[in-house]
């Protein structure tokens, strides 16, 4: 494995490489110009055959709506990048299977509408923004029904000044989604953050589905769905929580592994249940804030990782986090 996919997908792969061990996400500036569309994450989307996206596909590069949503549309492999930031308003973009949606630099943010993964496969979203899309339009970001996806450096927001239920969620994995890493990322200033399963009575559909790793993840801001996990298989490691009300609500027979994590600030809930799920935590400063769940079965996942001990997280996730690299 080249050393930039290394650097950028954290360290879930580094342990196969001898020492010097890197950081996550390195603190060098020279990283940003090293990533890559080839790529490929650690975590739960690094099993069932991995996710590779639109890597050896057609590339194209799109500055408005129109161009985006046509370049992603369909199962071909194709590299789409996005070259400036787009306003719209209207229901979420669909993305197809073998697909990479890369933002070229930071300005890219997607303002108004978010993108949806559906009945997809090997999908990948990397270094976007997306902004305020108020919840008749959905999610900012939804995967449902779909397997092998890799989110990474995205940064979704909306505000906290409007109802709770203005803006939908940011980030929603839902109906068997399954094979799923989300790493590097900015996830902020919002209600209802991130959901996993969408409801209790959806226990055939989801149950032995819903495998998602949340890895290097900065959390800031957000009241609840930190995030809210029914059914699955979740691992949760070396993210940093900042004023999170409520944090990992692991229910409705979920098991999650939770590792490495730190909540600071206002944080309260950092990991509970409200009904059944189980919970295997070590290494996590809760600060503020406490461990309440039941004692949880999940303590090995199938891919290899290595974890950056707690009290250097911090370092390496805020700042970092979000869509900040140079493609
Ligand atoms: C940081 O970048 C410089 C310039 O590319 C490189 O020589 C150096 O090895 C990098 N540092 C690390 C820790 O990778
Ligand atoms: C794209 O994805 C579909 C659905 O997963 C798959 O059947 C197909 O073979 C893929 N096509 C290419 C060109 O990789
Ligand atoms: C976290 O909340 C506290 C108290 O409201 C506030 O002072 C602080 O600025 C917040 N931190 C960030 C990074 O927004």
């Amino acid at each position: 494995m080249k050393l930039n996919a290394i650097l950028s997908s954290g360290l879930m792969a580094a342990v196969a490489l001898a020492a010097p061990t890197p950081t996550i996400d390195e603190p060098n500036a020279s990283f940003n110009k090293r990533a890559s569309v080839t790529e490929t994450p650690g975590g739960y989307a690094s099993q069932n055959g991995g996710t590779t996206g639109g890597a050896g596909g057609t590339t194209t590069t799109v500055s408005s709506f129109a161009q985006f949503t046509a370049a992603v549309a369909g199962d071909a492999k194709k590299v789409v990048f996005v070259s400036a930031p787009i306003t719209s308003s209207v229901k979420q973009v669909k993305i197809g299977s073998n697909t990479s949606v890369i933002g070229k630099s930071s300005k890219v943010v997607f303002t108004g509408f978010g993108v949806l993964v559906k009945d997809a496969k090997n999908v990948i979203i990397r270094n976007i923004g997306i902004a305020n899309v108020v919840a008749a339009n959905g999610d900012a970001l939804g995967i449902q029904k779909s397997t092998n996806v890799w989110v990474d450096h995205v940064d979704l927001s909306s505000d906290r000044d409007h109802d709770k239920d203005f803006y939908d969620g940011l980030l929603d994995a839902t109906h068997a989604a399954d094979f799923i890493t989300i790493t590097n990322s900015k996830i902020h200033d919002h209600w209802k953050a991130s959901l996993v399963g969408h409801s209790d009575s959806n226990k055939a559909e989801d149950t032995g589905k819903l495998r998602i790793t949340y890895a290097n993840n900065h959390w800031l801001n957000i009241n609840s769905r930190g995030p809210s996990f029914r059914f699955g298989t979740g691992h949760m490691f070396n993210n940093y929580y900042e004023n999170v009300s409520d944090g990992i609500n692991t229910r409705s027979g979920a098991q999650v592994l939770v590792e490495n994590n730190i909540w600071a600030g206002k944080s309260s809930k950092a990991l509970y249940t409200v009904n059944d799920g189980g919970a295997v935590a070590s290494g996590n400063d809760f600060g503020p804030s406490e461990n309440t769940a039941p004692a949880g079965t999940l303590k090995t996942v199938p891919y290899k990782y290595t974890l950056v001990a707690a009290s250097a997280v911090k370092a390496a996730v805020v700042g970092k986090a979000g869509n900040t690299l140079t493609f």
